[in-house]
């Protein structure tokens, strides 16, 4: 099975699951951003898809179906999603259908979207954590794999508590796509 990782933030998920000894054959990014320096000290060279438009004009289509183009010519299997910043559609999710996987920082169904840590704070929550699931066309919706639970301490601000929830997700994540890709690989 030859897993991709496609991220956009500071790489920290990604350079995670490398560092726990899963073989990532391709990182996808859609914006230059600190993975592709992660992905060269692995001896990778990342594959840029750019994100140009982030206006209403975005043709998420076209991109989605850019970002399937790629990974074919990679020949991959498996996603795992690791903060990649765009939101991808049909054309991606009809191509690796039950193969891609996300990381989220909060105990879904709670807290979904980009600002779940915010918003856990925002709820005065006095728990979050982390979900490992199957992503899915309808965002962050997809079958929990595994979740992790992270206290909420009253001097938390958002920058300290996302901190907290990326230690555990560093070892939640590379465990729960071992465990997936394992179990793929004697089902298929
Ligand atoms: C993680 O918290 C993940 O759950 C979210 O984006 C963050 C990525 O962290 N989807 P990093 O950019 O790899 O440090």
């Amino acid at each position: 099975m030859r897993l991709a990782v496609l991220a956009s933030g500071t790489g920290s998920i990604y350079k995670a699951i490398t560092d726990a000894g899963v073989d990532v054959a391709a990182v996808l990014v859609d914006r230059d951003c600190p993975a592709i320096d992660i992905a060269h000290e692995n001896d990778l060279q990342a594959v840029l898809v750019e994100r140009a438009d982030f206006g209403t004009k975005f043709d998420r289509d076209q991109y989605s179906h850019d970002v399937v183009t790629a990974l074919r010519h990679e020949d991959i299997d498996v996603v795992a999603m690791a903060g990649f910043g765009t939101i991808l559609g049909d054309p991606f999710f009809d191509a690796y259908e039950g193969r891609v996987l996300n990381t989220h920082p909060s105990l879904l169904p709670s807290f979904p979207g980009w600002h779940a840590v915010r918003d856990a704070l925002q709820h005065g929550a006095r728990i979050t954590g982390c979900t490992v699931h199957v992503a899915t066309l309808e965002v962050d919706a997809g079958p929990i794999l595994a979740q992790a639970a992270v206290e909420i301490r009253d001097d938390d601000d958002e920058a300290s508590l996302h901190e907290r929830i990326k230690l555990v997700e560093r070892d939640l994540y590379p465990n729960t796509i071992k465990k997936f890709l394992a179990e793929l690989e004697t089902t298929t």
